[in-house]
């Protein structure tokens, strides 16, 4: 993988002016601003009459669909859409999830981000085989209440099947949410995805030169989507606050999310709330991370800005894409015609997040990140890699060798960055993924209250933990 390759060659880019409809074509040339309302995914229908119980069926399949507007493709979907339907759920709240695995090929649904049994984790180690029905059974933690989401997770397919259409997002509402009701609220899912003429999901062919370039960036694609939608529009009254739970559900691609002109109020970052609102001009979201900010309709009606990514290099030299550099409208921001809307009182304090004990620490481990590997060695579901004890707490420090970015994911247990390269984090907030520089240590202090069993570890570049990029921890 150290090996030189060609640059690609320029790709697709939402921002451009003036494209005429007619050059709209899937896979290569320019894509129009189609601007349709964003919309929502429908949220999974409770069948349960029970109080505190969600009770819901979900089915991953193959089907005909369209992922680029004008054509249909075979895709993989949870209950015939793309993205999937949102788990709606409240802290405290049992989930029975029905699944069913309509696919020709084993699958799992991993639960990113909740604090759950580890049968019900939905990982490698527990796949559901084509034809097979599974109920993942959980309680959603108190205290856990944030934006999360859904994925397979089978041995070594999670990038292809994520690419052909499996993703769906999760949101655990608290009684007690801080913010005022009368806050509209919106959720996005950004994707990225790459597609032949006929509209259907593009991966390179065996030993290509693409397919080693997606090997050491993970597959990226040059068509971006919010909700399965493209550069689709959110209207938004002059003076209105709304409230954004934006996840990234890209294989590999991270986002710097702005607005022009505009500073966000950043509520959390991961799973739940910061302590206190942050102000920012750009939010950095790496694979599997998800945020929580507020926006606010400015400027006069008629007008939008866009959500913009900006560029970000997370890439090795040797397979930067010539275009990394370039902005992308994710979506337009318009301003609506009609009242400014009257302001809303935003709370100065959110939820309490203590700081994770680190006086008495039972391991101090080192991650070591290199191309594919943790600590020299690539995954073996037979294999445990560390033993850790319930309720200890742990530092692991992380350290990445090489020269593009890793996102670090554990499954089961938030975590908080205790420092980066020796700096301390400003302030303790929850994660469950955390992106390493090039070159770079992170050190995360962990808490195991419960949930026996075997977690994964491992880096969320879909390629690289399919590849095996990944581990086990063996909690007893
Ligand atoms: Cu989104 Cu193993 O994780
Ligand atoms: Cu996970
Ligand atoms: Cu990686």
């Amino acid at each position: 993988m150290r090996r030189r390759l060609p640059l690609l060659a320029a790709a697709v880019c939402l921002t451009l002016p003036n494209a005429a409809p007619r050059e709209q074509h899937p896979g290569r040339g320019r894509v129009t601003r189609l601007h349709t309302a964003l919309a929502q995914p429908p949220v999974l229908a409770n069948m349960s009459r029970l109080a505190h119980t969600v009770e819901v069926s979900l089915t991953a399949a193959p089907g005909r669909l369209s992922l680029v507007p004008g054509t249909t493709s075979e895709v993989f979907a949870y209950n015939g859409r793309v993205p999937g339907p949102t788990l709606d759920v409240h802290e405290g709240d049992h989930v029975i999830v029905h699944f069913r695995n309509s696919l020709p090929e084993p699958t799992t649904v991993h639960w990113h981000g909740l604090h759950i049994p580890a049968s019900a984790d939905g990982s490698p180690l527990d796949p559901v085989m084509p034809g097979q029905q599974h109920d993942y059974v959980f309680d959603i933690a108190p205290g856990t209440a944030g934006t999360y989401w859904y994925h397979p997770h089978p041995d070594r397919r999670a990038g292809y099947q994520v690419a052909m259409g499996l993703f769906g997002a999760i949101i655990v509402r608290a009684e007690d949410d801080p913010l005022p009701a009368s806050i509209s609220e919106k959720l996005l899912i950004l994707s990225d995805n790459r597609f032949r003429a006929d509209g259907s999901a593009d991966f390179p062919g065996l030993h290509s030169t693409q397919a080693e370039v997606d090997a050491e960036n993970g597959r990226e694609g040059n068509v971006l989507f919010v909700n399965g939608q493209l550069a689709p529009s959110v209207d938004i009254r002059a003076g209105e606050v709304q409230r954004w739970r934006i996840i990234n559900a890209s294989a590999a691609r991270i986002y710097r999310l702005a607005i022009p002109g505009q500073e966000l109020l950043e509520l959390g970052h991961g799973p739940g709330f910061f302590a206190k609102p942050v102000w920012t001009r750009e939010i950095l979201l790496a694979n599997s991370q998800r945020v929580e900010l507020l926006v606010r309709g400015a400027g006069a009606p008629g007008s939008a800005v866009p959500l913009q990514t900006l560029p970000y290099d997370r890439y090795d030299p040797h397979t930067r894409p010539a275009d990394w550099n370039e902005t992308h409208e994710l979506l337009s921001l318009r301003i609506s015609a009609g009242a400014p809307a009257s302001s809303v009182r935003i709370p100065a304090t959110l939820r309490p997040v203590p700081a994770l004990d680190t006086s008495h620490v039972a391991e101090h481990r080192v991650l070591v990140l290199t191309q594919g590997m943790i600590n020299g060695k690539m995954m073996d579901l037979a294999r445990v890699d560390f033993t850790a004890r319930l309720h200890t707490t742990e530092i692991w420090e992380i350290e990445n060798l090489v020269g593009m970015d890793h996102p670090f994911h554990l499954h089961g247990f938030r975590f908080q960055v205790l420092d980066r390269d020796g700096v301390p984090e400003p302030f303790p907030y929850w994660l469950d993924t955390v992106n390493v520089p090039p070159h770079s240590a992170v050190r995360i202090v962990v808490h195991f209250d419960d949930f026996p069993g075997k977690w994964m570890y491992h880096c969320h570049i879909l390629d690289h933990e399919d590849m095996g990029m990944m581990g086990i921890l063996q909690l007893q």
